[in-house]
């Protein structure tokens, strides 16, 4: 799977979105989470995030070595919608991201 990491928080540039043909790119109120089960491996997403937000699960740099469980555990009550289309904006996000002081500017 594709992982979102760090940089997305409190950017949400939501590029990515409009890339993935799939619509497994689901947001939070501070950063959006790729669904690992949902994610068809395209790729298509990582290319156009401005921040460089998007990784190969294999590749996220160590600094966000965490991300790639918080992309994970966005879903466990959630499940498997199977769009984001269907959920709109979650009023939440991980504990980790929502923890986290403002970000960018
Ligand atoms: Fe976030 Fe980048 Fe997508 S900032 S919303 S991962 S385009
Ligand atoms: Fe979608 Fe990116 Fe996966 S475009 S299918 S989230 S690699």
């Amino acid at each position: 799977t594709y992982v979102i990491a760090q940089p997305c928080v409190d950017v949400k540039d939501r590029a990515c979105i409009d890339e993935c043909p799939v619509d497994c790119i689901y947001e939070g109120e501070r950063s959006l989470y790729i669904h690992p089960d949902e994610c068809v491996d395209c790729g298509a997403c990582e290319p156009v995030c401005p921040v460089e937000a998007i990784y190969y699960e294999d590749d996220v740099p160590d600094e966000w070595s965490d991300y790639y469980q918080v992309n994970v555990d966005f879903f466990a009550e959630l499940g498997s919608p199977g769009g984001a289309a269907k959920t709109g904006v979650l009023p939440y996000d991980h504990p980790l991201v929502a923890a986290l002081p403002p970000q960018g500017d």
